[in-house]
């Protein structure tokens, strides 16, 4: 079978696991283990951050950040579809008691002028919007990147409005790739957080970047959350090996191109194909049977593939993924493409 649900189902390389026997451990919450402490420090200089923090998830690195920006009854601008706010089971209510102003946005991108006018409108009888968070790339439209020169957009209006700009870089390295110079973050946002465990290819964890006092902070957090960690050596090893084979992403980008285009997109089953030039295509359906259907003959062709919403079925590509199943993918999209059962 091969798994296209998404980029998380990758598991660790054998020359991954080689640098897990190898790691130097130490215990990191006297912030005495070696591994841990260069991989924080390697990310942080990366991507032009003061200081960094291994933490367990990309939601809990979401979730810090926001339990550090804002008081309970805040607000935090973000997109309608946005990960932050759909996808984290309800944790920034729990935790920070923050609540989501959703803005007018295009793949992830929004627009500026309703942005100001939500930002200006905030200051009289409103909740005070703290946060401005952008998701890049952004999932819930196909993994479109956002350009940098949005982010710094993004940048300009949070300083001149007192805001933190929070970036969801989940799969900020797939952006980068398509954008090679956009790496120093740290210059346009507050803070940032990326998964080692999504396109990467390692088992655990992600990295949460900011300046020092926000690092120090999350700290505290990540122990009250439960997510201080001892001898984590074990799995920083593979988060430094798959930072550090980060160009393995081009080859997803390239397989995902190559299905996309092969793609006869007139007078099939979907109703459509969408690419955003990062490693996953969408495919949408009338209705939600449609899909079904479709999802069930990649399956008859060995082919899994993954629901977005009911009428939307995913393919993601990632680093489990070989050249040579290419073809056999092309051959299960053509064959699931027409209705016949
Ligand atoms: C855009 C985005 N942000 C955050 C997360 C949360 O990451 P994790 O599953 O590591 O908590 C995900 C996970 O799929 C994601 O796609």
């Amino acid at each position: 079978m091969i798994d296209l649900r998404s980029d998380t189902v990758t598991k660790p390389s054998k020359e991954m696991l080689q640098k897990v026997l190898e790691a130097e451990v130490g215990d990191d919450e006297y912030k005495e283990d070696p591994t841990v402490n260069s991989l924080e420090e390697y990310c942080s200089e990366l991507m032009g951050f003061e200081d960094g923090l291994f933490v367990s998830s990309g939601l809990m690195g979401n979730q810090i950040s926001l339990l550090i920006h804002t008081n309970p009854g805040e607000e935090v601008i973000t997109t309608k579809d946005s990960h932050i706010k759909n996808y984290e089971h309800g944790a920034a209510a729990f935790l920070s008691r923050t609540q989501f102003r959703d803005i007018k946005s295009t793949d992830g991108v929004y627009d500026n002028e309703s942005l100001m006018e939500t930002i200006q409108e905030s200051k009289i009888n409103k909740p005070l919007i703290k946060v401005l968070a952008t998701e890049n790339t952004h999932l819930a439209s196909g993994g479109s990147v956002i350009p940098y020169e949005h982010i710094k957009a993004l940048s300009e209006i949070s300083n001149s409005n007192g805001l933190k700009l929070h970036v969801d870089g989940a799969r900020i390295w797939h952006a980068i790739l398509t954008e090679p110079n956009s790496v120093k973050y740290g210059n346009y946002c507050d803070s940032l957080t990326f998964c080692f465990s999504k396109g990467l290819g390692a088992p655990i964890g992600s990295m949460l970047l900011g300046n020092k006092k926000f690092i120090s902070e999350a700290r505290e957090f990540r122990k009250k959350l439960g997510g201080g960690m001892r001898q984590v050596g074990i799995i920083a090893s593979a988060a430094r090996f798959a930072i550090d084979n980060r160009n393995n992403l081009i080859k997803d980008h390239e397989l995902a191109s190559l299905v996309n285009n092969s793609i006869d997109k007139e007078n099939r089953s979907f109703h459509t194909v969408t690419y955003k030039d990062t490693n996953m295509i969408f495919f949408r359906f009338d209705t939600p049977s449609n899909a079904e259907i479709f999802r069930k003959k990649l399956e008859d062709k060995n082919i899994i593939s993954g629901y977005i919403k009911k009428d939307v079925i995913r393919l993601v590509f990632h680093q489990d993924v070989e050249s040579h199943q290419v073809n056999n993918i092309i051959e299960a999209i053509d064959y699931s493409s027409s209705l016949d059962i």
